[in-house]
C-alpha cells in the first residue's frame, strides 16, 4: 500500500523524523528559513499531511492549495496562532499542537529572563567585555531584589504555574490574572487578582497568555502606565501580546524599570529596531522552549499528531477537537 504523502517544512529531531519517515512519503524543505508563500502553496499539493512549525502561516488558502485531500495539520509548537484553526475546522481537518512537554524548558526560561533583566546581567557582561567597567562600587549596576517581591503572571496555564512554582523558591509572592481560576488542588500559592491589580502592584509582570483577539497588544500604553517605576516585563508569550512601542516608551523613558522578551514582532526584529538601542531591554531569538528534551518531546507529539490525523484517529492533542472525536 502506498505511503500517504506529507509536506514537512522544516526537519524535525530524531526520533521523530524516522517516525514520520516509516509511516508517510516525505516531501521535506530542506531549508532553515521557511517556504515562502509560493513555495508552501507549491508543496501542499495534493498532500495529506501537512507538519509545520509556528513560522509557517497556515491559512485557508493553504488548506485549499492541497486540493480537498489534506486530513491533518500538525504544529509543532503549543501556541497555533499561526494556524487559522476555525478554518481548518471548517474544513473537518484537526489541527495538532505540542502541549506540556516545553512547560518546564519555558519556564526556566522565563526565569533566567526576569533575572537576567532585574539584574542587569547583559549589560554587565557588555561592559567587562567593552573594557567599560573600571573597578568594584557600591552603588554599581543596582537592580531588584526577589525575597519579598511580588510576581504577576498573566495567564495561569500550565507554563504559568510552573514559573510560579519557582517564585516560591526565591521567596517571592504570587499573584495572577486568568480567566479561570486554579483550583486549590493544583497545591500553588497563588492570588487570582484583576488584570488592573496584578500591573499595579507586581514588581515583576510575566506573560503567559495564548495570542488572541483579547490578549493582542494587552500590554500597552494604559497598561504601562499602571505599572511600578520598579517593574520588570518578561514575555515569552507571543511578541503581539506588547504593543513595542509603548513598550519602548515605558523603558526609554523609565517608565517601568526594564524588559526581557523572547517574542517579538517581527521576529527577528530588524537591527535598527529602537527597542535594541536600549540597555534595560534583553532581546532573545524565540528560545524559551530551546531545551534538548523540550524540542526532541515537541517533534516527537507532533509526529504522533500527524501519523494519528494521517490513520483517522483521534489526535494525542488536538485544539479543534470537535473535529477529531
Ligand atoms: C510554542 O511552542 O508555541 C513556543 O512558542 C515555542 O517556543
Amino acid at each position: 500500500m502506498s505511503k500517504p504523502g506529507v509536506f514537512v517544512t522544516r526537519r524535525i529531531l530524531e526520533p521523530a523524523m524516522s517516525m514520520v519517515d516509516d509511516f508517510c512519503e516525505i516531501d521535506l524543505w530542506q531549508d532553515s528559513l521557511q517556504p515562502d508563500r509560493e513555495e508552501l502553496l507549491h508543496h501542499i499539493a495534493g498532500k495529506q499531511g501537512l507538519l509545520c512549525l509556528l513560522t509557517d502561516r497556515i491559512d485557508a488558502e493553504v488548506m485549499d492549495a492541497a486540493g480537498g485531500v489534506l486530513k491533518v495539520i500538525s504544529n509543532c509548537a503549543v501556541g497555533e496562532d499561526n494556524v487559522d484553526v476555525p478554518a481548518a475546522t471548517a474544513r473537518g481537518i484537526p489541527v495538532g499542537n505540542t502541549p506540556g512537554v516545553l512547560t518546564e524548558a519555558t519556564a526556566d526560561m522565563t526565569f533566567a529572563l526576569l533575572m537576567a533583566a532585574a539584574r542587569r546581567l547583559l549589560e554587565g557582561e557588555r561592559q567587562v567585555r567593552s573594557g567599560s567597567w573600571k573597578t568594584w562600587s557600591l552603588d554599581y549596576l543596582l537592580g531588584a531584589d526577589f525575597v519579598g517581591s511580588t510576581l504577576g503572571i498573566v495567564g495561569f496555564g500550565r507554563i504559568g504555574q510552573a514559573v510560579a512554582r519557582r517564585a516560591g523558591g526565591f521567596g517571592m509572592r504570587v499573584i495572577y490574572s486568568d480567566p479561570n481560576p486554579v483550583p486549590a488542588e493544583v497545591g500553588i500559592k497563588a492570588t487570582r487578582v484583576d488584570f488592573d491589580t496584578l500591573l499595579r502592584q507586581s514588581e515583576f509582570v510575566s506573560l503567559h497568555t495564548p495570542l488572541t483577539n483579547e490578549t493582542r497588544h494587552l500590554m500597552n500604553a494604559a497598561a504601562f502606565a499602571r505599572m511600578k517605576p520598579t517593574a520588570v516585563l518578561v514575555n515569552t508569550s507571543r511578541g503581539l501580546v506588547v504593543d513595542q512601542e509603548a513598550l519602548y516608551d515605558a523603558l526609554s523613558s523609565k517608565r517601568i524599570f526594564a524588559a526581557a522578551l523572547d517574542v517579538t514582532v517581527p521576529e527577528p526584529l530588524p537591527t535598527d529596531s529602537p527597542l535594541l538601542g536600549l540597555e534595560n531591554c534583553i532581546i532573545v531569538p524565540h528560545i524559551a522552549s530551546a531545551s534538548w528534551q523540550a524540542r526532541k518531546d515537541m517533534s516527537i507529539l507532533a509526529a504522533e499528531n500527524l501519523i494519528a490525523g494521517l490513520k483517522g484517529e483521534k489526535l494525542p492533542h488536538c485544539v479543534n477537537v470537535q473535529v477529531s472525536l
